[in-house]
């Protein structure tokens, strides 16, 4: 036997990150051996295995010389197992049985024992790499088809195991390409809807409003007032995603093993709702490979945090500085990952332990000791990021019990649009998109008032003594107000509308 050699195409994943990353196959006279290198020690031997067993169920004798495998860049960090395919491939090239040009085609996949093939993470930015870097045809394990074929301008082959690999490569029964995926319309089927929830005028109003500027907001209520229903019909009235959005959060999603096979789109805004008890990795993202966390699966939608105040303060804490720059990094021995999160939080709790302080219907049984060790829970940066508190009071009986339907959540996204649009428009050129991101900068250059406003805010920002931080967010929140109702410059009508939404600070921490 004379010596082999091949060359293979596979891709690597780092976070979110995506690299070309080329399977070396060298099979050359000697004892039988099977070498692997630049693969983490672990990797090496499963991943050895897993192609042993493959080769073994496509019926081919195992070379008897010596092979090895090079995985290059050797330098650069790579998980184990989505690179098999490409191995076992690269195998069957070095002992002649692939004699066809595979140099334009890209291998990723996982095997399992028996040569069937295991989906994997992150194939949605793996697909994106090998588009971009000009490959023809892409092989991915039949899990992941769907997701691989959202790309377009690569043709996306489906395997289930090796031998359908082989016949489809050396001709004997080809497989076709799978076509471009495109979301049915049953995928963005709204579930939940602003019609089922009665009343709460005011927290409607205050939803809305948050809505429209991408305003961070605190809903704080009685027990069973509605405030996780409200919640979760957030991302029902926020803009449909633009197809940019629609890929980013995908990706996430994609390297997190989160998507299904079958609908491989996220075309809905993310909704995150994390137990109170979730570790600060599980929130912001972490691991030896780290991965994203609750606020990067929420990106470009809602992220949930019921009954705020049993969160872990110090956990909290961590997600202050990702909510300002809208990205999260993870540093590791093993290099730092990136993540979006672009996100709106919204939060929610009882105003105290007994949950009824401040109602009107019903008398807090609580010291007033404990009510303000209940809200010092929060800390003051932390309540900061919350451009509105909104309270919610119990729905009253006659509009719980009303049969007039109440306005559907495609009416109130209507206007969102609309006031988002404005949004766009005003910061073209710039980084942002929405009022709630301005800088202090952007926001003496956009916030104008009318003479009357000036006036309102200036007596409303003495009376209660409020801080610099509070008069920005008032102005902020008021300019949503405004893009609500179509109006240029803000008149007093939105101070008011704003500053009804910082009824937090006055009532209770004082
Ligand atoms: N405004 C409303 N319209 C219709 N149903 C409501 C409304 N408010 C509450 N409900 C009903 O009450 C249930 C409890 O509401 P929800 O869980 O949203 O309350 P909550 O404010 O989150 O309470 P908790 O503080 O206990 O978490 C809802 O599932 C819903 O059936
Ligand atoms: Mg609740
Ligand atoms: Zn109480």
């Amino acid at each position: 036997m004379k010596s082999m050699f091949s060359v293979i195409h596979s891709v690597g994943l780092f976070g979110l990150n995506a690299f070309p990353v080329t399977v070396e196959a060298e099979v050359t006279k000697g004892h039988q051996q099977f070498d692997i290198c630049g693969l983490p020690d672990a990797g090496i031997r499963e991943s050895r295995d897993r192609v042993h067993s493959a080769v073994l169920a496509a019926h081919i004798p195992f070379p008897k010389g010596r092979v090895l495998m090079n995985l290059a860049p050797a330098d650069v960090r790579k998980s184990g197992s989505s690179f098999d395919l490409a191995i076992f491939a690269a195998l069957l090239q070095a002992m002649g049985i692939l004699r066809m040009d595979l140099s334009r085609c890209i291998f990723i996949g996982e095997l399992g024992l028996g040569g069937t093939t295991h989906g994997i993470r992150g194939v949605l930015p793996m697909t994106m790499l090998a588009r971009k870097n000009g490959f023809k045809e892409i092989y991915v394990p039949a899990d992941n088809v769907k997701e691989a074929a959202v790309i377009d301008g690569i043709a996306v082959y489906g395997i289930h195991d090796v031998n359908e690999l082989i016949g489809h490569l050396l001709g004997h029964s080809p497989i076709k390409a799978a076509p471009v995926y495109q979301p049915e319309l049953s995928d963005v089927q709204k579930v939940l809807d602003f019609s089922d929830v009665r009343g709460q005028q005011k927290a409607r109003h205050g939803v809305e409003l948050a809505a429209a500027g991408g305003h961070n907001i605190l809903l704080v209520g009685t027990p069973g007032s509605g405030k996780s229903m409200i919640a979760n019909r957030l991302p029902s009235i926020l803009p449909e995603m633009t197809r940019a959005e629609i890929l980013e959060t995908t990706n996430v999603y994609s390297v997190s093993g989160e998507l299904s096979p079958e609908h491989p789109l996220i075309t809905e805004r993310p909704f995150r709702s994390p137990h109170h008890s979730v570790s600060a990795a599980g929130l912001v993202g972490g691991g030896s490979i780290p991965a994203p966390g609750e606020i990067s699966l929420a990106h470009n939608g809602v992220l949930f945090l019921d009954e705020l105040a049993e969160f872990d303060r110090r956990t909290l804490e961590i997600l202050r500085q990702p909510l300002e720059t809208r990205m999260v990094t993870i540093s590791r021995a093993a290099g730092s990952a990136s993540y979006p999160c672009s996100i709106m939080l919204v939060a929610a709790m009882n105003p105290c332990p007994c949950g009824y302080y401040g109602s009107p219907n019903k008398k807090c049984t609580c010291s007033p000791n404990a009510v303000k060790r209940y809200l010092s829970r929060i800390s003051g940066p932390m309540l900061d990021r919350f451009d509105m508190h909104v309270d919610v009071d119990p729905v009253s009986y006659d509009d719980l019990s009303s049969q007039e339907k109440t306005e559907s959540s495609a009416v109130i996204r209507d206007r969102v649009e609309r006031a988002r649009l404005r949004q766009k428009e005003r910061f073209k050129g710039t980084e942002i998109y929405c009022n709630a991101a301005m800088s202090d900068n952007l926001l003496r250059e956009f916030c104008k008032m009318d003479k009357n406003a000036e006036a309102l805010l200036k007596s409303i920002f003495e009376r209660f003594a409020m801080s610099a931080r509070t008069h920005s967010r008032i102005q902020k929140v008021a300019l949503s107000s405004a893009d609500l109702h179509g109006r240029d410059v803000i008149q007093t009508e939105d101070i008011a509308a704003a500053v009804q939404f910082r009824g937090f600070d006055s009532k209770y921490l004082q």
